[in-house]
C-alpha cells in the first residue's frame, strides 16, 4: 500500500525511485538538471526522488505515495498542477501547433498584455529561462551605459556573469570575474562602496525572505541614478506572487529593467525582459538577444491564461492571505514548543521558510530529520513553503497539525543532543553558496 496525506504508519516505500537513481547515476553528472530538485536537497533514503504526476496541490512519486507538495516546482507552479484554466489553453494551441515559420500573434498578444500590468513595461522581451533574461538584462545595461562592471544581489542563473560571484566559478575566464562583484542586502552603505562610475547595472532580487527595510529600495535607485547605472529588478520569484506586477508594483519602486519567469506560465518555459523604452531599443541592432524557441506558442497561450487567471482571482492576495496562516501558525506553535531560539518562518506569506539559528548544531540534520517526519504525514517540504492558489485552509490547518507533532520530536532532540541517530537518510547537503563576500 502507498503512503498518502495522512499519519502513515512507516515512511513511505520508494523503491521504485531509489532504483532508478541508481541506474541515472551511471549516465547522468549530476542527476538533476535543477539544483533544488536534486536528491541532496531530499534527505537520500528516505526522500522520493523521481515523480510521475501531479494535480492541485498534490504530488504522486513513482512508487504512487502521494503528498500535498510544498515546492510548487520550485516557484513555476502558481496556480496549481493541471490547472484547467491553463491546460486547456495549452491543448487548444496544440492542436493548432507549436512553433511557426513566422512569428506568431500570440508574442504580440502577451506583450499587449504585459505592457498593461508591469508597470516599466515600455517595452518587453520574451525569452524561455530566467538566466537567459538576466543575462540579456546585463549585456542591455552594458550597451547603454558602455561600462562593464556589474553589482549583484540574490541568485541569477547559471551565466558566467552570475556565477563568477560565486563559490561554484570554475571554468569562468578571470576576466570576467574580475567584472561581478556582489553586494548585501538592505545595507545601503555596503552598495555605496562598491558602486561607482564604471558600473553598468545593479541587478538584484528586491527581497528574497529578509523583509525590505523602509527606503531600502528607493535608496539603490538613487545610487543607480547618482552614478549612472541601471537598475534591474530581479522579478522570477516576486514577479506575479507578491503582485501581479511584482515588487517594482507592490514597493511602489520601478527599476530601469526587470525579468520575469517562473509563476507567470504555471509551470510552461517562458521569461519576459521588461524595461525603458530608449534602453530596449539597442535591442534592434546594437545589442544580440535572438533564440529559436523564443516564440514558441503552447508557453505563450499558457502564460496568457494563468495571467488572467491570477487576475481575475487576485491570486497575489489570496497566497497572501494563505501563506500568513501558515507562517502565523507555525511561529505560534514554535513559540508554544519553546522553540524560538532555534527556529523561525521568515519571508513574504507567499514565499517562506523555516530558519534554524546559529544555535542549532548541525541543522542539516534537523531538516532532514523534519523533512523525514513531515513525509510520514504524506507532506513534501524542503524548508520552504511556496504557496500556491491550489492550498486550502484546511491543507494549511493540517499542515500545522503536523507542525505540532513534529516540534514536540525536535524539541526532544535538541535537549537529547541527538540528532543522527534519529535520522533515516542522510543529511541534506549545503547549497552552493550563492554568494562570495
Ligand atoms: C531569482 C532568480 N533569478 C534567476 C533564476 C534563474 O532562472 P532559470 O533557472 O530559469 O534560468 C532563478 C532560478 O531559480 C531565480 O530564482
Amino acid at each position: 500500500m502507498s503512503n498518502s496525506i495522512k499519519l502513515n504508519a512507516t515512511y513511505p516505500d520508494i523503491q521504485r525511485s531509489q532504483d532508478m537513481l541508481k541506474m541515472a547515476r551511471r549516465i547522468m553528472h549530476p542527476v538533476s538538471q535543477t539544483l533544488a530538485k536534486a536528491p541532496g536537497q531530499f534527505s537520500e533514503g528516505v526522500c522520493p526522488v523521481f515523480v510521475e504526476r501531479a494535480k492541485g496541490n498534490r504530488i504522486w512519486d513513482v512508487d504512487g505515495n502521494k503528498y500535498l507538495d510544498y515546492y510548487a516546482a520550485i516557484g513555476p507552479i502558481s496556480l496549481g498542477y493541471c490547472y484547467d484554466a491553463v491546460d486547456d489553453a495549452i491543448r487548444e494551441q496544440l492542436s493548432k501547433g507549436i512553433t511557426f515559420s513566422l512569428m506568431h500573434r500570440l508574442e504580440y498578444e502577451l506583450c499587449e498584455l504585459i505592457h498593461q500590468i508591469i508597470p516599466n513595461a515600455e517595452s518587453i522581451r520574451i525569452s524561455k529561462t530566467g538566466a537567459d533574461v538576466c543575462s540579456a538584462a546585463v549585456r542591455v545595461a552594458r550597451a547603454y551605459t558602455r561600462r562593464d562592471k556589474v553589482l549583484c544581489c540574490g541568485y541569477h542563473g547559471w551565466h558566467d556573469w552570475y556565477i563568477a560571484t560565486t563559490s561554484r566559478d570554475h571554468g569562468i575566464p578571470e576576466a570576467v570575474k574580475s567584472m561581478s562583484q556582489t553586494f548585501k542586502y538592505n545595507d545601503l552603505e555596503d552598495l555605496s562602496s562598491k558602486i561607482d562610475n564604471h558600473t553598468a547595472a545593479v541587478i538584484m532580487e528586491p527581497v528574497v525572505f529578509e523583509y525590505c527595510q523602509p527606503g531600502y529600495l528607493e535608496g539603490v535607485q538613487a545610487l543607480c541614478k547618482k552614478h549612472g547605472a541601471l537598475l534591474i529588478f530581479d522579478e522570477m520569484w516576486t514577479g506575479f506572487r507578491l503582485a501581479i506586477g511584482g515588487a517594482q508594483e507592490y514597493f511602489n519602486v520601478v527599476p530601469d529593467l526587470a525579468v520575469y519567469s517562473k509563476a507567470m506560465a504555471n509551470g510552461m518555459p517562458i521569461a519576459l525582459l521588461t524595461g525603458r523604452n530608449d534602453v530596449m531599443q539597442l535591442f534592434e541592432r546594437e545589442v544580440f538577444f535572438f533564440t529559436t524557441f523564443g516564440g514558441e506558442t503552447l508557453s505563450l497561450a499558457a502564460a496568457i491564461a494563468t495571467i488572467h487567471e491570477l487576475k481575475s482571482k487576485n491570486v497575489p492576495e489570496y497566497l497572501r492571505n494563505i501563506g500568513a496562516m501558515l507562517k502565523d501558525g507555525l511561529n505560534g506553535l514554535i513559540a508554544s514548543h519553546q522553540l524560538t531560539e532555534y527556529l523561525s518562518c521568515v519571508g513574504y506569506p507567499c514565499r517562506t521558510i523555516l530558519n534554524m539559528t546559529p544555535r542549532v548544531d548541525k541543522p542539516l540534520s534537523y531538516y532532514a530529520y523534519i523533512q523525514q517526519e513531515l513525509l510520514r504525514y504524506g507532506i513534501l517540504w524542503s524548508k520552504f513553503h511556496n504557496m500556491t492558489y491550489a492550498f486550502s485552509e484546511a491543507d494549511v490547518d493540517y499542515t500545522l497539525r503536523a507542525y505540532d507533532e513534529i516540534l514536540r520530536l525536535v524539541k526532544i532532540r535538541i535537549e537529547s543532543g541527538d540528532i543522527d541517530s534519529n535520522l533515516i537518510g542522510q543529511p541534506m547537503e549545503t547549497v552552493f553558496r550563492p554568494t562570495k563576500f
